[in-house]
C-alpha cells in the first residue's frame, strides 16, 4: 500500500466539476487580482468565522506581518509567542522589526501555556500571538484576560486550525485579528498561495486593505509603506467552493481520528492526541507522540507505504537564526521534549476504512 500523509487528488475528484466551474468563471471574466470573486469569499468567511470583517491577502504569514503592521507593532516591541509550530510565526515578528519572546507550550495540547505568560511581560510586550497547533485553539480565555489587563493585542495564528471550536467561538474570532493560511495542506487549502485575517474592528480591517495594496486607497496615491498581498480571484474562486464541504470535511476528519484514538490509545509508547473539553479540535495534523524512539516508528511506517513525519524537529528558540535572542537547551523543556518527539500519521476523510486498519495495525506492530 501507498498511503500519503495528504491526498490532495482525491479531494479534488470529489469536488472537480464544482472548481472547474469556477475557475471558467473566473477566466472568462479575466478578472483576476482582488474583484467580485474575492469579496465574496471575504464575506463568506468572515460570516463562517462570525466576524464583521475579513480580508484576503496572498498567504498566512502575511496575514500575521499586515496584522502586526495594521496593530502597530515594530521596532523595540516585543511579540509573545509560542516556539511550538512553523517558522512563520515568529519570522513574521521579526520581519516587522520586533523581538520574538517564546513562552513554553502545555504539555498535553502543545499549545501555548498561559501561566507562563505574565513573568515575560515587560515594558515593551505589545502582543501576544497564541499559535492553534495542529488544529485546536489555545486556552483562549486565559490568554485574552492576560492580554486585557496588561494592554496587550492578541494575533491568533489560526493557520492550522479554520473551522476549530474553542467553547463556541472559532479559531481566529476571538484576537484583536485572526491569521488563517489557504496553503494547499490547511484545513481549507487553495491551489497556490493564500490567506486571511479576519477582525471585528473596522480601522485594522481598513488599515489591512490599505497595506495589502502598497499603502494605497487612491491609485497611485499612497499613505503608508505597504506591500503586494492581494488574494487571487482564482484562488477565492476554488476556496468558495471547498468552504461550503469545509465543516463536512472536519466531520470526516474526526471520525477518522476517533477511529485512531480508540486504536491506539493503550498502547504504553505513544500518547495519542489530547483535545481539553473546551476545544472541538479539527485534526489538522494527527500526531501522536512518541517514546523513546519516534524514527523507529516514521521508518516502520515509511518502509510500509506509509507516509510519515515530524512536525516540528527543531523547536523555534532553538534555531540558528533566533542564536541571537539568547535561548539555550533546556530554555523551554516542554516544546524541546515534545517537539522531535511527534509523529503525524495520514489523515483525510477519503482514507478508507481498510487504510486506516493498515495504518494502525503497523503502529500496534512497531510498538510491541
Ligand atoms: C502555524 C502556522 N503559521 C503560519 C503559517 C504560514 O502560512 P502560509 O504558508 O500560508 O504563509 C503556517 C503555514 O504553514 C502555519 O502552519
Amino acid at each position: 500500500m501507498n498511503i500519503p500523509i495528504l491526498d490532495l487528488t482525491a479531494q479534488y475528484k470529489s469536488i472537480k466539476s464544482e472548481i472547474d466551474a469556477a475557475i471558467t468563471r473566473v477566466v472568462d471574466s479575466q478578472h483576476f487580482i482582488l474583484g467580485p470573486e474575492v469579496e465574496a469569499f471575504e464575506k463568506e468567511v468572515a460570516s463562517y468565522c462570525g466576524t464583521k470583517y475579513a480580508v484576503g491577502v496572498a498567504s498566512g504569514t502575511d496575514a500575521l506581518i499586515l496584522s502586526l503592521k495594521a496593530l502597530g507593532i515594530g521596532k523595540g516591541d516585543e511579540v509573545i509567542t509560542a516556539p511550538f509550530t512553523f517558522f512563520a510565526t515568529a519570522e513574521s515578528v521579526s520581519i516587522v522589526g520586533a523581538k520574538p519572546v517564546f513562552v513554553d507550550v502545555d504539555s498535553k495540547t502543545y499549545c501555548m501555556d498561559p501561566s507562563l505568560i505574565e513573568d515575560k511581560i515587560t515594558k515593551n510586550t505589545k502582543a501576544i500571538i497564541p499559535v492553534h497547533l495542529f488544529g485546536q485553539c489555545a486556552d483562549m480565555d486565559k490568554i485574552l484576560e492576560i492580554a486585557k489587563i496588561n494592554n496587550l493585542k492578541v494575533i491568533e495564528d489560526a493557520a492550522q486550525a479554520m473551522g476549530a471550536k474553542y467553547k463556541s467561538r472559532q479559531a481566529g474570532s476571538m484576537g484583536d485579528t485572526g491569521a488563517l493560511s489557504f496553503f494547499p495542506s490547511k484545513n481549507l487549502g487553495a491551489f497556490g498561495d493564500a490567506g486571511m485575517v479576519i477582525t471585528n474592528d473596522k480601522a485594522t480591517a481598513d488599515k489591512i486593505k490599505m497595506l495589502r495594496v502598497h499603502g494605497s486607497t487612491i491609485r497611485y496615491i499612497h499613505s503608508a509603506v505597504g506591500t503586494n498581498s492581494r488574494l487571487d480571484a482564482l484562488q477565492a474562486a476554488v476556496l468558495r467552493v471547498k468552504l461550503k464541504c469545509l465543516n463536512k470535511r472536519l466531520d470526516g476528519r474526526r471520525k477518522v481520528a476517533e477511529y485512531y484514538n480508540d486504536r491506539l490509545k493503550n498502547i504504553n509508547t505513544l500518547i495519542i492526541p489530547y483535545s481539553p473539553p473546551y476545544n472541538t479540535h479539527t485534526y489538522h495534523l494527527y500526531v501522536l507522540r512518541v517514546k523513546p524512539t519516534p524514527e523507529k516508528l516514521s521508518k516502520y511506517l515509511n518502509d510500509a507505504g506509509i507516509e510519515a513525519r515530524t512536525y516540528y524537529p527543531v523547536p523555534l528558540h532553538l534555531q540558528e537564526c533566533y542564536k541571537n535572542l539568547g535561548y539555550k537547551k533546556g530554555s523551554l523543556p516542554e516544546s524541546e521534549s515534545a517537539s522531535p518527539q511527534t509523529v503525524a500519521i495520514p489523515l483525510y476523510p477519503e482514507l478508507g476504512a481498510k487504510e486506516q486498519k493498515f495504518i494502525t495495525d503497523h503502529i500496534i506492530e512497531s510498538s510491541k
